[in-house]
């Protein structure tokens, strides 16, 4: 089994050891798990290219890792607990023995439907279990998943199958989320009318039994392409650094990329991570409430919690549904003993007031974990004193969709907590603290922009189709360092405190969200003529989207144009990236080139005018001053 840390000297004397001799430090990591062939090498790395490889020609399957190999021991333990939507209908538990033979059937039907090696499968459904054992029937055969959060729209379904050229979707026919009842295959039929010729199969999940359209040519069933496939299916035999899966994230720029991970670092370092970070022991219940459809899902439900012969829970539903008690009533019910969650829903949780939390017993918990934003103190106080009973340590753990896996957090029972703080940085992590020209900022009690100097296992490898914008992006900014995009301070101690993003990403209840594509998708509202997007502090969501419009001739119907934006927003990405406000603007700032100055925008919707630090080179001074009065209106 990989490493444990459970003490300050051991965190760090594995620390120095990481930074001293990474290549050593990973071998003996990654020595826990079954290759079918040893690496030759364990890294090699250049950050220009960008070229990183780990375990350099190491044979492997990731799914012998989560599955075969925990058979002796596991068969009959639960991999995978299932919460429905509905706290009285029947719950699911898959053993270790029943989800290797559901993925292998479902491997089977995969490949019988002419998916093989390096094909690309495109998920857009739910939270069930089958999902998780699709996207492992693709690991066992060589395929590569490509998961979409089923809240996307069809036309942003049909973007992200269209990059990846992906030749099967694999839906459910409705989706089950709090009072909702969400169609989900019709959005796959929607997108699939917007040119997506690569995809010869759909694959449909029956979750609710509803009527779907059907087409007979393209549609089959998975109990009918499943059920009757034999239970075994030998493991493709993978090479380290061939791809396991695509996802998709936003960027400042454009549509959002495809950021690819392979298949060794990522085992490596997930399994690694979701061991120290939660303090996993035989036998206890984890609970990541995130969605398969983000990279939290991807590394903390399916495959860190596996490769690590954890129990992990899968959640259909909503936080505050039939009631805001929902998540503590499952903790009760199944004694949780990591609990894994976001900001914005502790926040949303703390608003309906404290009963709801006292009503239950945690007493089960031993661990919990915050993850996708910045935790303010106030929620901090609050899930250490009311969820964790001020016993259970919290986590808040940062990481992102590059990096694969946590990258800086408090280890319980090694490094210590502090409010806001992600404090620590995982063994082999390496931040550095840099100004905008570039330059490392040392010592302790200094802020900057946050870098990584250093390829840990799990670090992105290219996005797929463009390796020059994963450069470009990532690689180009501070030459030789990764570049986060977030900016972060160093306490006194050693500690990172994240403050957020330093470009033009937006977090809306950690979901991240480019202001490039929100723009783009409002300006596609015929009497639009230019839009700016920018984030505002928000109390639950922590940021909310605040779009400033200019139109064309004069509006009539003030609120029947903003019901339009809004509906434009969510058919082009999704309701995640409808705008709070939208303020009908006279113009926007710009500087002599005709670049909009956000950072006045930043301020103007955030209400914070007083300063609007330098604007010497804004060409139209009179558009800020009508803002800002228009603004005041808005608020
Ligand atoms: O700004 C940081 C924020 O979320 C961004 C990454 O988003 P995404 O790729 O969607 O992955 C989210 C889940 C890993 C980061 O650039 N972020 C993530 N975790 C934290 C955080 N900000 C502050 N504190 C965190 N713990």
């Amino acid at each position: 089994m990989t490493m444990q840390i459970k003490s300050w000297e051991a965190y760090q004397s594995a620390y120095r050891c990481s930074v001293a001799d990474p290549e050593g430090f990973w071998a003996e990591q990654a020595k826990s798990f079954v290759w079918r062939k040893p690496w030759s090498k364990v890294l090699e790395w250049e950050f220009d290219t960008p070229r990183v490889q780990w375990f350099i020609d190491g044979k492997l399957n990731i799914t012998e890792n989560c599955l075969d190999r925990h058979l002796p021991q596991r068969a009959q333990q639960p991999a995978i607990i299932w919460e429905p939507n509905d706290p009285n209908a029947p719950n699911r538990v898959l053993t270790y023995g029943e989800l290797y033979e559901a993925v292998n059937k479902t491997a089977n039907a995969l490949k019988a439907n002419g998916i093989g090696k390096g094909d690309r499968v495109c998920f857009y459904m739910p939270m069930v279990p089958e999902l998780a054992i699709g996207v492992l029937a693709c690991a066992r055969i060589g395929a590569v998943h490509s998961v979409v959060f089923a809240g996307f729209s069809a036309a942003a379904l049909a973007d992200r199958i269209k990059d990846a050229a992906c030749k099967m979707v694999i839906c459910s026919d409705f989706n089950n989320r709090g009072a909702k009842h969400i169609p989900v295959k019709a959005v796959v039929d929607e997108a699939l009318q917007m040119g997506c010729d690569s995809v010869q199969t759909v694959l449909v999940h029956r979750n609710t039994g509803d009527d779907i359209a059907w087409m007979p040519a393209r549609d089959k069933w998975w109990h009918e392409q499943v059920d009757s496939q034999p239970s075994e299916c030998p493991a493709e035999v993978m090479d380290s650094e061939d791809m396991l899966f695509i996802l998709y994230t936003s960027g400042s720029t454009g549509k959002p990329k495809g950021v690819v991970h392979t298949i060794g670092g990522y085992m490596v370092y997930t399994c690694f991570t979701f061991r120290n970070v939660f303090q996993y022991q035989e036998g206890d219940i984890y609970w990541c409430t995130a969605d398969i459809g983000w990279i939290t899902g991807h590394s903390y439900i399916v495959y860190g919690p596996l490769l690590a012969g954890a129990t992990t829970m899968m959640f259909e539903g909503v936080p505050t549904w039939p009631d805001p008690g929902r998540f503590w009533q499952i903790v009760e019910k199944y004694k949780v003993n990591q609990f894994y969650t976001a900001p914005t829903a502790i926040r949303a949780l703390m608003a309906h007031g404290d009963e709801w939390v006292e009503k239950y017993d945690l007493s089960s918990l031993k661990v919990i974990g915050s993850v996708g934003e910045p935790i303010n103190e106030e929620a901090w106080r609050w899930y250490h004193d009311k969820v964790g009973r001020g016993k259970a340590p919290i986590v808040d753990t940062w990481w992102q969709t590059e990096t694969g896996g946590i990258m800086i957090s408090p280890i319980p029972g090694a490094t210590d907590t502090k409010p806001c703080y992600a404090s620590y940085p995982m063994p082999g992590i390496q931040p550095v603290l840099v100004d905008a020209a570039g330059n490392e900022i040392e010592g302790n009690d200094v802020e900057g922009l946050l870098c990584i100097k250093f390829p840990w296992p799990s670090i992105l490898r290219t996005t797929y189709g463009d390796h020059a914008r994963c450069k470009q992006t990532y690689f180009a900014p501070f030459p030789g360092k990764y570049f986060t995009g977030d900016g972060a301070r160093r306490d006194a101690e050693g500690r990172y405190r994240i403050i957020g993003r330093v470009d033009d990403v937006i977090n809306v209840s950690g979901h991240r969200i480019g202001t490039a594509e929100v723009e783009n998708a409002i300006n596609e509202h015929p009497l639009v003529v230019e839009s700016a997007v920018v984030g505002f502090p928000h109390p639950i969501k922590g940021q909310g989207i605040y779009a400033f419009v200019i139109v064309q001739g004069q509006i009539a119907d003030t609120a029947q144009f903003e019901q339009e934006v809004r509906q434009v927003v969510s058919r082009v990405i999704g309701p995640i990236a409808k705008p709070d406000y939208i303020h009908i603007a006279p113009g926007l700032p710009k500087t002599r080139s005709g670049k909009i100055m956000r950072r006045i925008l930043r301020k103007i919707a955030s209400g914070d005018t007083e300063n609007l630090g330098d604007t010497s080179t804004l060409l139209n001074p009179e558009v800020v001053e009508a803002l800002i009065a228009s603004a005041k209106a808005a608020h």
